[in-house]
């Protein structure tokens, strides 16, 4: 039983159904006309009877074990950590938790790093011009593993479990992001003043492009 969370217009479920990734589906929305999207959708693409329809906030709707993954697609980082607190008990009981921040992900792998959740595994997707991340995990506080040594100190903008699994799209998308910072750099510089905030990201993006290129060096990464 999956749960998709925040479904919208529900591709999402709609795409895992019909893959075989899982079996039936509860699709909820904080937003009844979303859900009435979703609703639309299952009936054009005959999948009603494995769905249920459910209309709450994140996962408060939930009791604890009444599904074993969840999925909480396309909203900001910041969102998906509000929920994940506010309906904690059901979250820490879900097997994987599947999470694709638009933004904030530096502070959903805050929140999941220093709360008990263990990081299984992320990807990053190249799609219509853009980058996004993926992170899957479930609350483990035995099993779940700090930043590694060599990572910038207390820095979760990208992810380690990226890095070790040497996700194709993971050092395309750190270059942009370095060009980036590079361009803010000069920019902050013209006017005379360089926010430490910005200094730090832009050092914390080259050590870990070094990490990258240190293992494309001594592996088959790509
Ligand atoms: C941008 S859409 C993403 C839709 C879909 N998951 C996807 O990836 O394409 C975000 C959805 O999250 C819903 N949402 C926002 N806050 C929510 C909450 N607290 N609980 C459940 N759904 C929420 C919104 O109503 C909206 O339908």
């Amino acid at each position: 039983m999956l749960a998709d969370i925040g479904c919208d217009h529900g591709f999402f479920f709609a795409a895992a159904l019909k893959r075989g990734l899982c079996r039936s589906v509860i699709a909820s929305d904080i937003s009844a006309p979303s859900l009435e999207k979703a609703r639309r959708l299952a009936e054009k693409e005959e999948l009603t009877g494995r769905i249920e329809f459910r209309c709450c906030d994140g996962f408060v709707g939930f009791t604890p074990g009444e599904a074993t993954g969840a999925a909480l697609l396309g909203m900001g980082g910041e969102l998906i950590v509000s929920i994940l607190k506010r309906g904690k008990d059901a979250a820490q009981s879900f097997g994987r938790i599947v999470m694709q921040p638009m933004r904030g992900e530096a502070e959903l792998r805050q929140y999941l790093y220093e709360n008990g959740y263990a990081v299984r595994d992320e990807a990053v997707v190249f799609d219509a011009g853009r980058y996004y991340q993926l992170i899957a995990a479930n609350y483990a506080p035995d099993e779940a593993a700090a930043l590694p040594p060599d990572w910038p100190e207390g820095y979760y903008q990208f992810g380690p479990v990226a890095l070790e699994k040497r996700e194709p799209e993971l050092l395309p998308m750190l270059n942009r992001y370095k060009a980036v910072m590079d361009r803010k750099l000069a920019a902050a510089a013209m006017n005379g003043s360089i926010p430490p905030a910005l200094t730090r990201e832009a050092e914390c993006t080259k050590r870990i492009i070094g990490l990258c290129t240190a293992r494309t060096e001594d592996s088959q990464w790509n």
